[in-house]
């Protein structure tokens, strides 16, 4: 049976470990506190309480790691509430100290926003010119991940919905709203954890993947029909135009392991 280690056991890294557990392997997984060990646990998941500072590594990381086959990075960078984070610094020290003897592979959960906004249509083989620090910190901390062993993967995800997370909730009834002709890059929860599972059991290393739903809609156009279909207040957007051109394609998970997104259209309704 093999192990799998998830440094970072949140709203995406509880439902894969979940997941992961249901096809048969162990897992060890992560949260930074002592009241939400025991939630891991309900569910079968050996819990650790870890933290990833700057310039150390809180809790006993050594043993989390000892078995692992597998490590998942699965800790947003946390600049936002925390704008002293250091990200690359962090998954910098993760790598550092898994053990360099073994053959423990690292799926590192990475984001589009190494892109900037002003991109236009990205694939997985143009060069990322992030805009802002946070995408700075994501790029600088995936070619750390690269340098440190050519068998890691790394997954691109797009804004993430499913399991009452939806970006329609925090739009409803605002005003002001800019660049409504910008597309829409979001993924569902189900179709990213289907597509970890496939990434691992088909053993997918030394590979960069884009996981971003193919349907790119309007902002403008598919918050208004959301919040139409959901009985919300209506979002109200800026007429101007806007720069905001990012469209993350996913080119490469179709060919390479035949990979269909389930739930392509994003919606509320199926959150
Ligand atoms: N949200 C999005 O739309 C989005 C988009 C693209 C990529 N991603 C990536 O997807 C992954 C999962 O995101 P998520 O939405 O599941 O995040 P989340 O719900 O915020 O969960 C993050 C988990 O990591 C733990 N954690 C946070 N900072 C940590 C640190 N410094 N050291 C150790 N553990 C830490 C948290 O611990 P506690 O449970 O104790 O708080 C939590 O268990 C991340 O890698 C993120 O960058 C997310």
């Amino acid at each position: 049976m093999k192990t799998i280690s998830i440094l970072g056991c949140g709203w995406l890294g509880k439902a894969l470990a979940d997941a992961l557990l249901k096809k048969g392997y162990a897992v060890n997984g992560s949260v930074r506190s002592e009241k939400k060990r025991d939630a891991l646990k309900a569910i079968g998941i050996t819990p650790y309480v870890l933290q990833v500072e700057n310039t150390e590594i809180l809790g006993d990381f050594k043993s989390f790691l000892s078995a692992a086959d597998i490590i998942i990075t699965a800790f947003p960078p946390g600049i936002r509430r925390n704008p002293n984070a250091n990200y690359a610094a962090r998954i910098k020290q993760v790598l550092a100290s898994l053990p360099s003897h073994s053959n423990c592979k690292c799926l590192h959960l990475s984001s589009i926003g190494v892109f900037g906004a002003t991109q236009g249509e990205v694939n997985e083989s143009t060069k990322p010119e992030p805009d802002r620090n946070v995408g700075t910190q994501l790029l600088e901390a995936e070619k750390a991940v690269i340098a440190f062993d050519t068998n890691a993967t790394i997954v691109r995800l797009g804004g993430l919905v499913g399991n009452a997370r939806h970006p329609v909730k925090q739009l409803a009834g605002k005003t002001g709203l800019a660049s409504a002709m910008a597309p829409t890059n979001l993924v569902h929860q189900i179709d990213v954890i289907a597509f970890l599972l496939a990434v691992i059991d088909k053993n997918l290393w030394g590979q960069t993947f884009h996981c971003v739903s193919p349907l790119h809609q309007l902002r403008g156009e598919f918050y208004t029909q959301e919040c139409i279909e959901n009985g919300l207040p209506l979002p109200q957007f800026l007429s101007g135009k806007s720069n905001r051109s990012k469209k993350v394609l996913d080119t490469k998970s179709a060919e390479v392991f035949g990979f269909k997104y389930q739930l392509a259209r994003c919606r509320f309704k199926d959150c």
